[in-house]
C-alpha cells in the first residue's frame, strides 16, 4: 500500500484550518521542504528526548538548514515520568535561548511524550507557536500527532494539564521504525487495536488475521489515522464523540497512575480494554467472545492482557486503581465516563455504571 517511493497524504480539517499528515520513508530527509510549503518563519526549535535526539535530531537539522531555516535542538529526558513542567520550563528556556520570537516555530520529534510536552509549551510560549509534528514511535503516528491534544501529567493525575494546539503539519517517517524497540512497536499496536474496535472493524479483521511478522503495518497504521482523523475532524475539542478514543484509557490512565507512570502507555491501554471488554459482557452489552479476540490480538504482540501484571500485584491494587480512577479527568460528577465495546466498529459511552460493577470486571481480570 505504501511503496518505497510514494507519500500517503491525509487531510485533516480542524478549527484552526487544515493541515496535512504525511505517511511515507525517508522523510526525515524531506522535513525542511515539506515544511517551506507552510509560512513559518525561519528559527526553529526541534523540541526532542534524549533517547531520540543522538538518532534523528541531527537529520532533522540537516534538512531543515538545506531549506534556510535556523534550527536549534533541545532535548527532555525521556520517559513519561518527565512528561511534566519540569520538562514544559526546559523547553520554554530553550525556545528563549533560541530567541524564537512568534515568527518562530517548534518541530516535535519523538514518541508522544515528546509531542504532548513540547506541543504544549508551543501553546504556551508567547501564546503560541506554530508547531509540527514528527511521530517517531507507531503510537505518535497512529494517535498522538494527530488531533491537537497536547499536555503534561500531574503528580495527581495523568494528563491534567494541557491545551488545544493543532499541528500546521504532521510528518511521519515509518524508516524510524527501525529503531523503535519492540515493546513500544506493541504499546503502539494496542492504540491501533483500539482504532479498529472504536471505528473500523476491517481494521479488526486485519490484525486478527495476520501475525505480528505477516501484517502490512502501514496499512494498518493508515486505517488507525484515517479513524483518529475522521473522529477529531467530527469532534475536536471533544465535546461528544471524541471521548470514543479513551477506550481502555479510564483504566489504563488508572494503572499508569497507580504505578508511577512505570508502565508504559500502551500496556495500560491494552490492559483497560481487556476490563472494558469483561464490563461490556457482563452488562450483556457484548458477545463473550469478544473477550477471547481482544485477548489473543493482544497477546499475539505480546500486549500483557491481565491488569494486575507486572507491578500492581498487591492486595492494595484494587483500592488504589479504583481511587486513581476517581481522578480521571474524564468523569462526569462522580461516576468515571467508560467506553464500552459492543462489537469491532462499535462502541458506546456511558456514565451509568455502578462502581460495583466496575470492582468487579477489575477482579474478574487481574
Ligand atoms: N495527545 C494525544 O492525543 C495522545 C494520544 C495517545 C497517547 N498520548 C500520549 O502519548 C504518550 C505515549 O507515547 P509513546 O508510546 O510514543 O511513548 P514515548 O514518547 O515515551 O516513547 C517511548 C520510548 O521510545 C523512545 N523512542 C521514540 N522514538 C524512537 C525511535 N524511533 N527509536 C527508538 N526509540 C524511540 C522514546 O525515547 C521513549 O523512550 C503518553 O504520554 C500518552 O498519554 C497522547
Ligand atoms: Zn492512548
Amino acid at each position: 500500500m505504501i511503496s518505497q517511493h510514494e507519500d500517503t497524504r491525509l487531510i485533516v480539517r480542524s478549527p484552526e484550518g487544515e493541515y496535512p499528515i504525511v505517511l511515507g520513508r525517508g522523510l526525515l530527509d524531506r522535513v525542511g521542504s515539506l515544511a517551506r510549503e507552510l509560512a513559518l518563519g525561519e528559527r526553529v526549535v526541534i523540541a526532542t528526548d534524549t533517547t531520540v535526539q543522538p538518532l534523528y535530531a541531527e537529520q532533522v537539522a540537516r534538512s531543515l538548514a538545506a531549506e534556510s531555516f535556523v534550527p536549534h535542538i533541545a532535548a527532555m529526558r525521556a520517559g513519561e515520568e518527565h512528561k511534566n513542567w519540569a520538562s514544559v520550563q526546559g523547553f520554554v528556556d530553550s525556545f528563549i535561548d533560541a530567541q524564537l520570537d512568534r515568527g518562530g516555530w517548534v518541530l516535535a520529534l519523538g514518541g508522544g511524550v515528546v509531542g504532548d510536552t513540547a506541543g504544549f509549551a508551543a501553546s504556551i510560549y508567547m501564546r503560541g507557536v506554530p508547531l509540527v509534528q514528527v511521530p517517531t514511535t507507531l503510537l505518535a503516528m497512529a494517535d498522538s500527532s494527530i488531533g491537537g491534544k497536547v499536555g503534561i501529567d500531574h503528580a495527581r493525575g495523568k494528563n491534567l494539564l494541557g491545551a488545544f494546539k493543532q499541528p500546521r503539519l504532521v510528518v511521519a517517517d515509518l524508516d524510524t521504525l527501525h529503531t523503535l524497540p519492540s515493546r513500544e512497536l506493541a504499546c503502539g499496536m494496542a492504540e491501533i487495536v483500539k482504532a479498529g474496535i472504536i471505528g473500523d472493524p476491517d481494521l479488526f479483521d486485519m490484525i486478527e488475521s495476520a501475525s505480528p511478522e505477516d501484517l502490512e503495518l502501514a496499512g494498518a497504521l493508515l486505517r488507525a489515522m484515517r479513524v483518529k482523523r475522521d473522529i477529531v475532524e467530527r469532534d475536536p475539542h471533544e465535546a461528544g464523540e471524541r471521548a470514543l478514543l479513551n477506550l481502555g484509557h479510564t483504566f489504563g490512565h488508572a494503572f499508569e497512575h497507580c504505578t508511577g507512570y512505570a508502565r508504559p502507555h500502551g500496556y495500560a491501554v491494552a490492559q483497560g480494554m481487556v476490563v472494558a471488554c469483561r464490563l461490556a459482557v457482563n452488562l450483556d452489552l457484548c458477545d463473550p467472545s469478544l473477550e477471547a479476540r481482544l485477548r489473543s490480538v493482544l497477546e499475539a504482540w505480546n500486549l500483557p492482557t491481565h491488569w494486575a501484571e507486572p507491578d500492581l500485584t498487591s492486595p492494595e491494587a484494587l483500592p488504589s486503581v479504583l481511587s486513581a480512577m476517581q481522578t480521571d479527568k474524564k468523569r462526569l460528577n462522580t461516576r468515571p465516563r467508560l467506553i464500552l465495546p459492543r462489537a469491532p466498529g462499535n462502541v458506546i459511552i456511558t456514565a451509568d455504571i455502578p462502581p460495583e460493577s466496575i470492582a468487579n470486571a477489575l477482579e474478574q481480570t487481574r
